[in-house]
């Protein structure tokens, strides 16, 4: 079996960086070098003061803080760090294609394309390939055929190996994996990565199949979760008008342990740079095969979670008499979920547009997601000019700003801090009636009704 004494990867973003930094602290006698091309993203990871780390995950800043510079490095020399590895992760963004055939549905492997004809131009020695970030199925032969056809005669062996990581829990995520998957078709370097999961991941946790079984199943496993999302925020929808409790519903059925109580919790819809994705390349990859009953199952997961998405925005504009315009709407939060300064598919986003399009003014507030992001993500949508984004909505740093005036509060992430705000005092500085639309179900219905709040949660 080949010894691993050193690891690269390619692309220092929400996956690469933190995966990186626990196998680094995990295996003393493996360097790991984390390599983008970025050059603001490698200086924020080599920022002295770790609270400037390009990704907040809790216990992160930890967990570098005793790598760095020990066994874990964060570079720009991309070539350098290829050239020197046994083993290469390729951990480059995948995004929908924006552009010709698949638009909208396939992945985009261009910048995988370009990590593959890198790492075959620069290898001088054999490399094991692993395929991290998230893939369509046979990706791996692709990789294969341009690593031999273009390489210097050296071998490279490609495995795959999802991460199953979640954003705002990644580090417990990581150190404490339900399972770590592993395909490919070399025995030996199979075994060379599960010797490195293998310094803290117990064996039986460590799953070895064929190539093609493992980035299916990647794909399979955020289809199943999103497709949970999906199915209780549809029964969401039914909960509001026949006067059930969906929480209640959540509980009721997740104690039959066949379906299990966890991803139960509804909610204005799910984003991350994952959900959407993948069961967009799922469809994409069954109507490539003409399987179209099977893509058009899959495909209602996401139609039901914009649906979700644009009725929460559609009961704000009713309830508050069908007029918005002008009108003071406050954003608590803007991240897609808690603990993360991620906003890739928020749905605070669409919220927005959709209020933005009926003139509201929205002022936003998210203890994590910078003022620069927030506009970037509007601005991206291309509904309207960046003036007109700018003239509507303004990003401020405390909550209790955001709220002064207001019309109504809209909960779009579930952050712990906004459940121990001075309600009561909001009260006093909102317009009335006071309204609070809670699309995560966060706030305590009891407390805000007798404050006075007019209050709306999802699935009541
Ligand atoms: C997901 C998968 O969980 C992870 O295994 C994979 O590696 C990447 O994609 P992530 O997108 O980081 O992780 O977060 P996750 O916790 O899965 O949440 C995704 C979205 O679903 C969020 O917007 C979240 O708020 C929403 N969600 C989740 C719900 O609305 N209700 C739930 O019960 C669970
Ligand atoms: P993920 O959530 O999958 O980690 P990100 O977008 O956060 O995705 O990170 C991907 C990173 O990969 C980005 O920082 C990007 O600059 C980097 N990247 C993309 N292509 C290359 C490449 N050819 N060489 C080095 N880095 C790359």
């Amino acid at each position: 079996m080949k010894n691993i004494r050193k690891i690269t990867c390619i692309g220092a973003g929400y996956v690469g960086g933190p995966t990186m930094s626990v196998i680094a602290q995990k295996n003393l006698n493996v360097e790991v070098t984390v390599v983008d091309l970025n050059e603001t993203r490698i200086a924020a990871w080599n920022d002295d003061d770790l609270s400037k780390l390009p990704v907040y995950e809790p216990g992160l800043d930890e967990v570098v803080k005793e790598a760095r510079g020990r066994n874990l490095f964060f570079s720009t020399d991309v070539d350098k760090a290829i050239d020197e590895a046994d083993m290469i992760f390729i951990s480059v963004n995948t995004p929908t294609k924006t552009y010709g055939k698949g638009k909208g549905q396939a992945a985009d492997l261009k910048y995988i394309e370009l990590c593959a004809r890198q790492i075959a131009a620069v290898a001088k020695s054999d490399k094991i390939v692993v395929e991290k970030s998230t893939l369509p199925v046979r990706t791996a032969e692709a990789l294969k055929s341009i690593l031999d056809n273009t390489g210097n005669g050296v071998n490279f062996h490609i495995l795959s190996n999802p991460e199953f990581l979640a954003e705002g829990t990644a580090v417990t995520d990581l150190h404490n994996p339900d399972r770590v998957l592993i395909g490919g078709e070399d025995a030996d370097a199979i075994e060379a990565l599960v010797s490195v999961y293998e310094a803290w991941v117990p064996r039986e946790r460590i799953l070895t199949t064929n190539l093609w079984s493992s980035e299916l199943s990647k794909l399979v496993a955020n289809a199943f979760l999103a497709q949970r999302v999906s199915s209780i925020n549809a029964i969401s929808e039914l909960c509001e008008v026949t006067g059930a409790n969906v929480d209640e519903v959540s509980r009721a059925i997740g104690q039959d342990s066949r379906i299990g109580s966890k991803f139960l919790k509804a909610s204005v819809g799910f984003g991350g740079s994952c959900f959407q994705k993948d069961i967009l390349n799922l469809v994409y990859i069954a109507r490539t095969y003409n399987l179209h009953a099977v893509a058009d199952y899959w495909e209602q997961v996401i139609l039901l979670n914009d649906h979700q998405k644009t009725r929460f925005a559609e009961n704000i504009i009713k309830t508050m008499y069908n007029t918005v315009n002008g009108k003071s709407i406050a954003f608590l939060g803007w991240a897609f979920k808690k603990d993360t300064n991620d906003t890739r598919e928020s749905a605070a986003i669409y919220v927005a547009d959709h209020l933005l399009a009926e003139e509201a003014n929205v002022i936003v507030y998210d203890p994590k997601v910078p003022a620069e992001q927030i506009y970037k993500d509007l601005d991206y949508l291309g509904t309207r000019s960046p003036e007109d984004n700018r003239r509507l909505v303004k990003v401020v740093n405390d909550p209790y700003e955001a709220l002064s005036g207001a019309h109504a509060a809209a909960v779009l992430t579930e952050w712990d801090e906004f459940k121990g705000y001075d309600w009561a005092k909001i009260k006093e500085d909102m317009k009335r009636p006071s309204f609070v639309f809670d699309g995560r179900k966060l706030l305590d219905r009891k407390q805000l009704l007798e404050l006075g709040f007019a209050y709306y949660a999802i699935g009541e």
